[in-house]
């Protein structure tokens, strides 16, 4: 059977765990070759893991080493997976992390960490991928897109977040960076959009559901009334990267069991 994403290529960023690994292995199912990208010497067995997993299902693709911040490397990133599998269709900017910290005591490493993966690392990759996208152009039978990137963002793009501060700033960057590409590259084919999770079950929250009590408090910031799954994130990153969604462009997707709707007012306000 024909599957939506047949002989394409994705380089997914920060892919050795969490919502990447989970988007990774969706974008394979679907037929892509994935690239896994992991940041560290120390992610490679979980980028390993994953790419075991997608073997083991039938699909193809590599794990790749690279620092999502470092211009070099993700230079060399894109021309390798382009001396690998011939171009790059599909890019997934999911490298993020939190650095927490109450804003008076934030360390400026803690802020230009945490704006560098998130915000620089996305910059750095979509404009490798957005050149060879115009190098190559639309070919016929391959998609009606030039190509296609999936910015991975947040709630928090639209959410304050005390405590937060450079991971909600990195957050909103993101929506007016995927915005403004979309909006430059539009007519040369080329469709950007972001996928904004809420809470998703994974390392990077542990501490908002591992105990009953934690997760009871969360629930109460999602109407849905569950916690959410990478599935749940891989299913909407296959549709953004297929024709299915070639008339969505320049869109914030909250996968969010309604996190986003203002909770606190559903019995008063
Ligand atoms: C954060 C998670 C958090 C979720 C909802 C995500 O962007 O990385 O730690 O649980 O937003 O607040």
């Amino acid at each position: 059977m024909e599957k939506k994403l047949s002989g394409q290529t994705a380089i997914i960023t920060g892919a050795s765990s969490g919502i990447g690994a989970g988007v990774a292995k969706s974008l394979a199912a679907a037929g892509a070759n994935v690239v896994i990208n992991y940041p560290v010497a120390g992610a490679k067995a979980g980028a390993e893991a994953v790419l075991e997993e997608v073997i083991g299902a039938g699909g193809n693709g590599v794990a790749y080493c690279c620092d999502v911040s470092s211009e070099a490397e993700v230079k060399k990133m894109f021309a390798d997976t382009v001396s690998f599998f011939g171009t790059v269709d599909i890019l997934v900017n999911n490298a993020g992390l939190q650095r927490d910290a109450a804003f008076e005591t934030m360390t400026l490493e803690q802020w230009n960490f945490v704006l560098g993966v998130n915000l620089t690392g996305q910059f750095l990759c979509s404009r490798e991928a957005i050149r060879e996208f115009l190098r190559r152009g639309v070919e016929p039978g391959r998609s009606r897109a030039a190509g296609k990137i999936i910015q991975m963002s947040s709630v928090h793009e639209v959410i304050p977040w005390a405590g937060h501060a450079n991971y909600a700033a990195s957050k909103g960057g993101v929506m007016l960076l995927m915005k403004s590409l979309a909006q430059e590259f539009a007519s040369r084919k080329i469709r950007i959009n972001s996928i904004c999770p809420g809470a998703i079950q994974t390392p990077i929250n542990r501490q908002a559901w591992e105990t009953p009590e934690a997760l009871q408090e969360l629930l109460t910031l999602i109407p849905y009334q569950r916690i959410g799954n990478v599935e749940d994130i891989g299913n909407v990153a296959v549709w953004l990267a297929s024709d299915e969604s070639d008339y969505v462009n320049g869109a914030s997707i909250f996968v969010d069991g309604g996190m986003t709707l203002y909770p606190g007012f559903t019995t008063n306000g």
